[in-house]
């Protein structure tokens, strides 16, 4: 992580520029906690049109100064500019930095490899989609991609090795019709058209029988699933567990929507490693495949994330809540405030939002009594939504 260690001083004055950097504004950490923590900063800087923040904090009797972890972005390049430009218009006697021997790592990106944003703001295919989450190895995909040219498949992954694994096949075997995305499959539907999906297949997850919370079938999930198949669309899951299996199928008789059909031991035209490893052990294999019967109404991702009125920031100091907010399906947790001394009604709100398993960190900006998320809005996810209106009640009190 690139950083840089120099001697105390006053801190640069803002707005100013240096070596194409913007340096907007610095922000005061408010300890709100009331933790005897030392004071912080975050500045606020634009580098070749990207906003984010730096963190300067105290270590020992000197600054440290890096990039802001809920804030930063890539190419490091942009970190590490950002803070060269940082120390040298301070006229900062350095004492410690790995900003000019850092050896980057590759950071070309393979065409397939798609951020969760370009589902929210960019997808968009003619073609019938079909989804595979967690993919693993990528045999069962790779070979659905090639046998079905026409479909545009979409490879849900969160293990990062596989999916670097994905992608060099998709190379090697020159397969232009598969998309993948690192993110966690059980929210990921929530950003499909709906009706608009041929098949969702599930084969051999997690059984998480000690953590229940964690498998990807839920009531929530199938929903969801439901929603986005077409009629006719399949969700399908193959298993060796047992104990999945009956979970799995509860969860599917328990929702009065839909086909279900259930197989023991059925050959597939491709076997993934796992279904190797546990036939060698002899062991049973389970199918169950949903199917839908409704059109679904669409939903709509154009989520209006504005503040539609103006805070005073001194209120904010005082009242805003310390302990976390817990609804059903979301929570608000603000972790720290910070306020931007040179300009009126102005700082920082620290905070964690939205669902217990995928929660967003984000910074939210005051300037002069208007708020906007720092770096755009969260995700269009509904426990984001429904965060963001609990937000906008707790603020305009
Ligand atoms: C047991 S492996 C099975 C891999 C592959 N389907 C096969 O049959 O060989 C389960 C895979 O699901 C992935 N996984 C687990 N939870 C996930 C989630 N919430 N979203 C997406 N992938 C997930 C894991 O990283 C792992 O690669």
């Amino acid at each position: 992580m690139p950083h840089i260690v120099f001697e105390r001083k006053e801190l640069i004055t803002t707005p100013s520029q240096k070596d194409g950097v913007d340096f907007e504004f610095i922000a005061k950490s408010y300890n709100f906690t009331q933790k005897t923590r030392k004071t912080e900063y975050r500045i606020a800087l634009k580098n070749q049109g990207k906003e984010f923040l730096l963190s300067l904090k105290p270590k020992d009797e000197n600054f440290m100064i890096k990039a802001d972890k809920v804030t930063r972005l890539s190419p490091v390049t942009l970190v590490k500019n950002a803070l060269n430009a940082y120390v040298s218009l301070n006229n900062a006697n350095v004492l410690f930095s790995n900003t000019h021997n850092l050896k980057l790592k590759d950071e070309s990106k393979s065409e397939y490899l798609k951020d969760i944003n370009y589902f929210v703001d960019e997808f968009n295919t003619e073609k019938e989609i079909q989804i595979e989450i967690g993919f693993g190895s990528g045999r069962h995909l790779l070979h659905q991609a090639k046998v079905n040219p026409n479909i545009q498949f979409v490879g849900l992954e969160i293990h990062y090795p596989s999916i670097e694994q994905l992608l060099k096949q998709l190379e090697l075997q020159n397969i232009t019709n598969v998309l993948v995305v690192n993110y966690d499959a059980r929210l990921f539907m929530e950003f499909i058209e709906s009706n608009k999906v041929g098949k969702i297949f599930v084969h051999f997850p997690v059984p998480w029988d000690k953590k229940p919370h964690r498998r990807i079938y839920s009531n929530e999930f199938v929903n969801e699933a439901l929603r986005v198949l077409k009629i006719s669309g399949t969700l399908e899951l193959r298993t060796d567990s047992r104990k999945y299996f009956d979970f799995c199928t509860e969860v599917l008789t328990n929702l009065p929507k839909g086909r279900i059909t259930i197989d023991i031991n059925k050959d597939l035209a491709v076997s993934s490693k796992y279904e190797d490893r546990w036939k060698k052990q002899g062991k049973n294999i389970y199918d169950v495949v949903l199917e839908a019967f409704n059109e679904d109404a669409n939903i709509n991702l154009d989520f209006d994330f504005s503040f539609d009125f103006e805070v005073n920031f001194e209120n904010i100091l005082k009242d805003i809540p310390t302990k976390s907010i817990i609804e059903k399906n979301f929570f608000i947790h603000v972790e720290e405030l910070y306020v931007i001394e040179d300009i009126k009604n102005s700082g920082l709100i620290k905070l964690t939002m939205g669902n217990f398993d995928r929660p967003v960190t984000k910074y939210l900006y005051v300037n002069e009594g208007k708020i906007s998320y720092y770096q755009g809005n969260p995700l269009p996810t509904s426990a984001n939504i429904d965060a963001h209106k609990k937000l906008k009640e707790i603020l305009s009190k």
